[in-house]
């Protein structure tokens, strides 16, 4: 586990705070489940509330290892899920993703999410860098990449997106360095 990371996270909107178990039925309803929200992600659509159950849980084991931090993204005074905010660490480099229900989308949350994010990412003491991969389709993540201050560095075709095809997909790999971020803020 890296120390600091914190286990919540409040931003202007939106409160981040760890998966619970307890959470699994409205993560499926929210945004799991649907095809929209699931399109471009790494990993199949949630069909039952079992699979975001058993998602919640290896959340729960990469967290304890230190590999990757997941928040459930809340809007108190709401404790409900609503999306899911996420930094992987490997080294010098971190790696931020995203998703959110689609009922939430375009009113400028996922920026703000992103933003603390980066904040988290950089508080690592050895991240040089944070990146985020995604679908070259995916403008509304491209677009959220650039406001946090990303630039599209490089396109590369091994990423696996199932609920659009098997085959892997061309993808974007953004990227922004500490300077760059603290130039942001
Ligand atoms: C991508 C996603 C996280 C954005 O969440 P959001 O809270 O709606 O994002 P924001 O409102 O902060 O910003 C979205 C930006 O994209 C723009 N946008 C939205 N849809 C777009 C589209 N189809 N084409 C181009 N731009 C688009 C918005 O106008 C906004 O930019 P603006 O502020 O300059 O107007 C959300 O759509 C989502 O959960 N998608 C599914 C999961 C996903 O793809 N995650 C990313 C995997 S890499």
């Amino acid at each position: 586990m890296l120390s600091g990371i914190p286990e919540v996270i409040d931003t202007d909107r939106t409160r981040l705070r760890r998966p619970r178990a307890a959470d699994a039925a409205q993560v499926h309803a929210n945004w799991t489940s649907d095809p929209d929200v699931t399109r471009f992600l790494p990993w199949r659509r949630h069909e039952t509330v079992a699979m975001a159950a058993s998602y919640l849980e290896s959340l729960g084991v990469k967290w304890e290892e230190g590999s990757a931090h997941a928040w459930m993204i809340t809007l108190p005074p709401s404790d409900d899920p609503v999306g899911l905010g996420l930094v992987r660490f490997r080294g010098e480099e971190a790696e931020i993703g995203y998703s959110l229900a689609r009922s939430c989308w375009g009113r400028g949350l996922i920026t703000e999410v992103a933003g603390a994010l980066l904040r988290e990412a950089f508080s690592v003491p050895s991240v040089t860098h944070v990146i985020a991969v995604l679908d070259t389709e995916n403008t509304a993540s491209a677009r959220v990449a650039e406001k946090i201050g990303m630039r599209q560095v490089s396109t590369f075709t091994d990423l696996p997106h199932p609920n659009i095809s098997d085959v892997p997909r061309p993808c974007f790999r953004y990227v922004i360095d500490r300077a760059a971020d603290r130039a942001m803020r």
